[in-house]
């Protein structure tokens, strides 16, 4: 399915429940055609089951032993955990996830071959289970390094910061494979938002350290954030020169600071120390 088709379809599920959240879609997405007449879908919150009645979700719930994504868990920090899930090993589930992140994304297409992709979803776990925040995708081999592919905080959980942990952890797996990354093209607008506010504060506290004295390929070795990434990002912060066919950076230290002042809050941190991962082979 073409992208520019699943843009005119019109919107099928009108609400979803999940855990303890009852959430009203966006957009449409191309689920099963036995599931069209619904308006609404209930699904499992942990291994991302849908179905169109309620009571089946209860008797589901009772059988169902999953507390947590499936997969390998890689990172925790007090009650924020990240499940790694391979779409090779986790069909179901990765297809689940793709049906279910389509409701809030509205230019991509939709995978159906999720065995191409690992699924990081982020989890707040306490004693009932871990329960997803949000995901990103990512290829397992990307020719245009691209380090995610899809990127969705579930509406509940937005604007506390979440998107940009996810975000701050895509990059965390890509220094250590040592690679530059980028997000998968086009962005929305919420995308766009979060990753303009993400590479600003990350790019400005590195500069103001080295009061300005660094070039964008020191920046990205640092950052493992492409290249172009920081121009663009710089350039819109007018904190670019071109000079002698060079791009330059000038960072007057009052400029900086005004920039950092109304780039707001950081959001939550990665810990880089409580991450487990070794690169897919
Ligand atoms: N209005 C204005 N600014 C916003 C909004 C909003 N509704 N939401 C996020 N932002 C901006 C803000 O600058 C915010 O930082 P601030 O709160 O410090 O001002 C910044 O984005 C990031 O906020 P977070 O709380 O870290 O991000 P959130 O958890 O809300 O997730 C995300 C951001 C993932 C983009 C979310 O909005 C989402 O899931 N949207 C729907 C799906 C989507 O569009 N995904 C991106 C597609 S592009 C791709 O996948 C490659
Ligand atoms: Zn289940």
């Amino acid at each position: 399915l073409h992208e520019h088709e699943e843009f005119t379809k019109v919107k099928n599920i009108a609400t979803i429940e999940l855990g303890r959240y009852e959430i009203e879609t966006w957009y449409f997405s191309p689920f099963p055609p036995e599931y069209n007449d619904s308006l609404k879908l209930y699904f499992c919150e942990f291994c991302l089951n849908f179905m169109k009645r309620k009571e089946q979700l209860q008797r589901h719930m009772r059988k169902c032993d999953l507390k947590h994504p499936p997969g390998d868990e890689i990172y925790r920090s007090g009650t924020l955990s990240m499940f790694e899930v391979d779409g090779k090993k986790n069909k179901v589930y990765g297809r689940n996830l793709c049906y279910l992140a389509k409701l809030f994304l509205d230019h991509k297409t939709l995978y159906y071959d999720v065995d191409l992709f690992l699924f990081y979803v982020l989890c707040e776990c306490d004693d009932r289970g871990c329960h997803m925040v949000g995901y990103f995708s990512k290829e397992k081999h990307s020719e245009e390094s691209y380090n995610l592919a899809c990127i969705l905080t579930l509406p509940p959980y937005q604007r506390k910061g979440y998107g940009k942990f996810l975000i701050a952890f895509s990059y965390e797996l890509s220094k250590k494979e040592g690679k530059v990354g980028t997000p998968e093209r086009p962005l929305s607008d919420l995308g766009l938002l979060s990753y303009r506010g993400y590479w600003t504060r990350v790019l400005l506290d590195i500069l103001k350290k080295h009061k300005g004295n660094i070039s964008i390929k020191e920046l990205s070795d640092m950052t493992a954030i492409k290249a172009e990434d920081i121009l663009t990002t710089l350039q819109s912060l007018e904190l670019i020169q071109y000079r002698k066919g060079q791009h330059v950076i000038c960072a007057d230290p009052k400029v900086l600071d005004r920039h950092l002042k109304a780039a707001g809050r950081g959001g939550l941190e990665v810990d880089v120390s409580k991450l487990i991962w070794t690169p897919y082979k």
